[in-house]
């Protein structure tokens, strides 16, 4: 196994999960297949992640696009997101870890939505990881939300103009009162951020695998965290500068 370093654990984990569609047909199995197994790596990935120490982790578990995928698929998608909200607040609430969901919840089903409400409020009070499912979620349309909100202060009365800073659009972002992610992990071999915390990527390292979701093992998420710790991130500024301790 990869040794890895306590001291150097991202604050903030973000995995795009791909890859379960071509995972089952590759063994001749329905797509949704593909997923079952990809949500049973979600929770060993979920565990991993509150084990090392990591602060938050933020999985695109259903994107704004997939309203597109077959209708069969999307309901699939949708039960099986329902049960294993069910059978992970047990979890939750044993390992500590404070559940948190972005994106456009009004999309979702009302079913899903009291599920969802139920594991929020129960694990509110939670102090360990946060687990941010991003649901329905799409980075422009999370943009673009923001800057609807802040017009309409500006319109109000309530905000000028010049107080619009990169901090205060933050706080209007689904993810208000998370850190930035500094580490990107996607799946299957696509080399895209399709879509995903556009804003909150910015200076995020990006580790690709060709790895397809349901594949991917502790030793190969730890391979991922190994990278990560053996990068230098330097925030716009040179080595030397980093290397000071000024
Ligand atoms: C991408 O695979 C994955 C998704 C669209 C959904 C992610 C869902 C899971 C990991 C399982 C359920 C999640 C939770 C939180 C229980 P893909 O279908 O795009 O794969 P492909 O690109 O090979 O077709």
């Amino acid at each position: 196994m990869t040794e890895l370093d306590p001291t150097k654990m991202p604050r903030h984990l973000a995995i795009i999960m791909d890859g379960n569609g071509r995972w089952a047909q590759q063994r001749m199995l329905k797509r949704i297949v593909g997923h079952q197994r990809g949500a049973e790596t979600v929770q060993m990935v979920v565990d991993q992640a509150s084990n090392l120490g990591i602060g938050y982790l933020t999985l695109f578990a259903f994107s704004s696009e997939n309203w597109s995928r077959p209708k069969l698929e999307v309901q699939a998608l949708m039960a099986l997101l329902k049960k294993y909200i069910r059978n992970e607040l047990r979890r939750m609430l044993k390992n500590n870890i404070r559940f948190n969901v972005i994106g456009n919840r009004a999309d979702l089903p009302p079913e899903i939505n009291v599920i969802l409400d139920d594991a929020l409020q129960q694990t509110s009070g939670n102090t360990g990881m946060v687990l941010t499912l991003a649901l329905s979620y799409g980075g422009r349309q999370e943009i673009v939300r923001a800057a609807a909100k802040i017009a309409q202060q500006v319109q109000d009365g309530t905000l000028q103009p010049e107080q619009i800073t990169e901090s205060l659009f933050s706080q209007h972002l689904d993810t208000a009162g998370l850190p930035d992610p500094d580490l990107l992990i996607r799946t299957s071999g696509e080399m895209r951020i399709s879509n995903f915390l556009l804003w909150q990527l910015a200076y995020a390292e990006l580790y690709f695998t060709d790895i397809n979701w349901p594949d991917l093992t502790i030793n190969t998420l730890h391979a991922a965290l190994a990278d990560f710790q053996a990068r230098e991130r330097r925030f716009g500024k040179t080595s030397a500068q980093l290397n000071q301790r000024s």
